[in-house]
Parts: C-alpha cells; sequence; structure tokens
C-alpha cells in the first residue's frame, strides 16, 4: 500500500488493488472527461481569504441538517455498487460514517441491500432513489426504506438515462467479451479476487434482487440500468412519492437555478448541486461554478448540499464558503474503501477534519455554520 499522507493517496492505492473494470468504472466521467475535471480544477480555483490573529482556539465542526446533528458538514453519497470494491462495501462504509457521526446514503443500486445495510448500524441511513419505469419498484423500496427507519430519502434526477462513459468499454465492465475480460482482470489481482470476488458473495444488486425474488447479478446491471431509467419523468411523477414520503426528501442532480426554484416550489427539504461526479453530462457546470448562483435562488429557504469533486477538507470549506450547507462525499470515500475498507474510511473522514481544522483556523471561521460568501477571495473562473 502507498503511504497515505493525504485523501488523495487513497486514489493510488485503490488503482493497485481493484482489477481495472472496477477502478475505471469509479474513476472516469461521461465523455471526454471535461466536465469531471472541471469539478477538481475550479474547486482549487476557489481562493478564501486568510484571517491571522483571531484567537481560533475553539473550533465547531458541528452541524445540524434535517434535524440530525452531524459531526461535521459531510455525508457519503450514493454509489453503485459499493459491495464490489471490498467486501460487503456498503456495511463498512455505513460503519465507518456512524462512527464520524455523519450519514451514509445507500444507493438503489447496492451490493447490500437496505436490510443487511440498517441492521450493521445503530443510525438510519439515508435512502437514494432513482426514477425508474417499473413504479412497483420504487414503491417497494421506499415501504421497505421506511420498516428499516429510514427517514431522509435521496431522489437522484439527473440520469432519466445514463450517460455516454467511454472507459466502460475499454475497462471491461462493458463491450466485447465483458465477462471474460472481467474474469482474467480479477486472477491478476488476486487480492481483490479473494476478499471481494470470493468472500463478498453475492454480488447481487440487492434491492433488486429482492424485489423481482430472483438473482440481479453484475451481467444484468448495465442492461437493467439501461431499461428502466425513465426519460418521461417530470415534477409531476415526485408528487406521490411527496405524499407518500413524510420524512426529509432531498433533490440530488440540479444544477440550474430556476430547478432549484422549482424544487423549492414542489416542497422539497434540500438539493445536491451535482453534476453526478462529471459523470452524465459532459460540458455541463462543474458544482463550484453553479453553487453561488444557487445559493442565490434558494435563499435560505432549503438545505443545499453539494458534491462532485470535493476531494479534501480544504475543498469542503470552500464549498460551504460557496453556499452549500453539507458536502457529499463520492469517488473520495470509495478510493478508500476500495483501498483498506471500514478503516480506510474513518481514516479518510478524520483526514478531512484535519484539513478543515486547518482551513478553518487560518480563514477564522470558528463554526462551519459561519462559513459563507464573505470567506471568499476570488470566485471560480466561469
Ligand atoms: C456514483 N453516483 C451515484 N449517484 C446516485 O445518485 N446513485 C448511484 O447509484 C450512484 N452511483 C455512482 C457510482 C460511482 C462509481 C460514482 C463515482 C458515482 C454519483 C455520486 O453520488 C456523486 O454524485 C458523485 O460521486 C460526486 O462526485 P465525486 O465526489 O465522486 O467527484
Amino acid at each position: 500500500m502507498p503511504i497515505i499522507s493525504s485523501p488523495t493517496d487513497y486514489r493510488e492505492a485503490a488503482r493497485r488493488r481493484l482489477p481495472p473494470f472496477l477502478f475505471h468504472y469509479i474513476d472516469g466521467g461521461a465523455y471526454a472527461e471535461h466536465t469531471m475535471r472541471r469539478n477538481q480544477a475550479d474547486l482549487a480555483d476557489v481562493a478564501l481569504r486568510q484571517r491571522v490573529l483571531q484567537n481560533m482556539s475553539a473550533l465547531s465542526l458541528e452541524t445540524t441538517l434535517f434535524g440530525q446533528t452531524l459531526g461535521m458538514p459531510i455525508a457519503l453519497a450514493p454509489v453503485g455498487l459499493t459491495g464490489m470494491y471490498a467486501r460487503r462495501g456498503e456495511v463498512q462504509a455505513a460503519r465507518a460514517a456512524t462512527a464520524c457521526n455523519i450519514p451514509f446514503t445507500l444507493s438503489t443500486v447496492s451490493v447490500c441491500d437496505i436490510e443487511e445495510v440498517s441492521d450493521a448500524i445503530d443510525r438510519p441511513i439515508w435512502f437514494q432513489l432513482y426514477v425508474l419505469r417499473d413504479r412497483g419498484f420504487m414503491k417497494n423500496a421506499l415501504e421497505r426504506a421506511k420498516a428499516a427507519g429510514v427517514r431522509t430519502l435521496v431522489f437522484t434526477v439527473d440520469m432519466p438515462m445514463p450517460g455516454a462513459r467511454y472507459r466502460d468499454a475499454h475497462s471491461g465492465m462493458s463491450g466485447p467479451n465483458a465477462a471474460m475480460r472481467r474474469y482474467a482482470q480479477a486472477v491478476l489481482h488476486p487480492r481483490w479476487a479473494w476478499d471481494v470476488g470470493l468472500r463478498g458473495r453475492p454480488h447481487d444488486l440487492g434491492n433488486v434482487s429482492r424485489y423481482r425474488g430472483k438473482p440481479t447479478g453484475l451481467e444484468d446491471y448495465i442492461g437493467w440500468l439501461g431499461a428502466n431509467f425513465d426519460p418521461s419523468i417530470s415534477w409531476k411523477d415526485l408528487e406521490w412519492i411527496r405524499e407518500f414520503w413524510d420524512g426529509p426528501m432531498i433533490i440530488k442532480g440540479v444544477l440550474d437555478p430556476q430547478d432549484a426554484r422549482d424544487a423549492v416550489t414542489f416542497g422539497a427539504d434540500g438539493i445536491v448541486v451535482s453534476n453526478h461526479g462529471g459523470r452524465q453530462l459532459d460540458g455541463v457546470l462543474s458544482s463550484a461554478q453553479a453553487l453561488p448562483a444557487m445559493a442565490d435562488a434558494v435563499k435560505g429557504q432549503i438545505a443545499i448540499l453539494a458534491d462532485s469533486g470535493f476531494r479534501n477538507g480544504l475543498d469542503v470549506v470552500r464549498g460551504l464558503a460557496l453556499g452549500a450547507d453539507a458536502i457529499l462525499l463520492g469517488r473520495a470515500f470509495i478510493y478508500a474503501l476500495a483501498a483498506a475498507g471500514e478503516a480506510g474510511v474513518r481514516n479518510v473522514l478524520d483526514l478531512f477534519a484535519k484539513e478543515m481544522r486547518v482551513a478553518m483556523t487560518l480563514t477564522g471561521a470558528k463554526s462551519v455554520t459561519d462559513l459563507d460568501p464573505s470567506f471568499l477571495a476570488r470566485l471560480p473562473p466561469s
């Protein structure tokens, strides 16, 4: 394992451990990956105001979101197939999140199902739902989530159809002879093959298998996604969910101020400003570029979460100064999970917290809830 001195070191550690089809599935984005690169580059371009001699001996990373007190303004984002990157990966990541007093969001297309993850920890998970053609599946998933104690629903709306990800065809995730190529890669990565490939079974889409009453494996994954995403979706379709779901409902994948205002009108409790980590439409704004106008449109009426490109604690402080209330981590925690399981996720979250404290000390922010645009020296380029 390479030396880990920063969250970004886990990317290389994950690359060494995972078969390439999985590493590139995580690491890649849509088309030429311009937006994916801009997500990180634009955050790095956000300059904070350095302030000194402000007596920064007491700092608070705590915040309140949807009535929950969080240890820091971070949640783990929903990431499909997490149980392929580490053995029963969703459970390991949920345990790490719980230890750090932050929420874990379970993806619709997780390996471990709602019940397996909920039973493993003693705080409610957040559940992410996609809009799917099969409304019976959606209803079943919502009912099971409710029964498992889930209160917070993350509704992802930026995938009316899957984006084109060129790397997947090259890496063996899809494309010709994909199953054979994946098998050959697993043989060449024996640590992963033993730990996850063999001992991490079953490798189902847990929530889908339970609903269909039969295993839905990786071979079916891309096909199932393609057949089930629903481009006809509109705000009207969300109304029955709003009626059914009495807990907080967060709309994920909003990037335009008009859509943010529509989310407020709809009655959402929060939005996630996100381009899906650059995995959907290449060429759209980075989250750092989009955030200021989104904050302006929402005017504090509902919570603003953001993701896409946040790789360290300094980025989180930048995101909060740009107008977010909390940040979702995607690849940042997945690389750590793939490299070192639950301990890796705990460590990466510790590193985030340490970096946030340094950034807060040197910007004069005593609490994360103080952060706002007055802490910025320069916005990302438009
Ligand atoms: C995702 N993302 C995602 N989002 C979602 O709502 N449901 C899902 O199942 C998935 N699956 C998924 C798989 C993988 C491998 C990645 C990398 C991402 C998007 C995710 O929630 C989040 O929006 C992005 O990961 C944020 O960008 P960063 O932090 O990864 O740059």
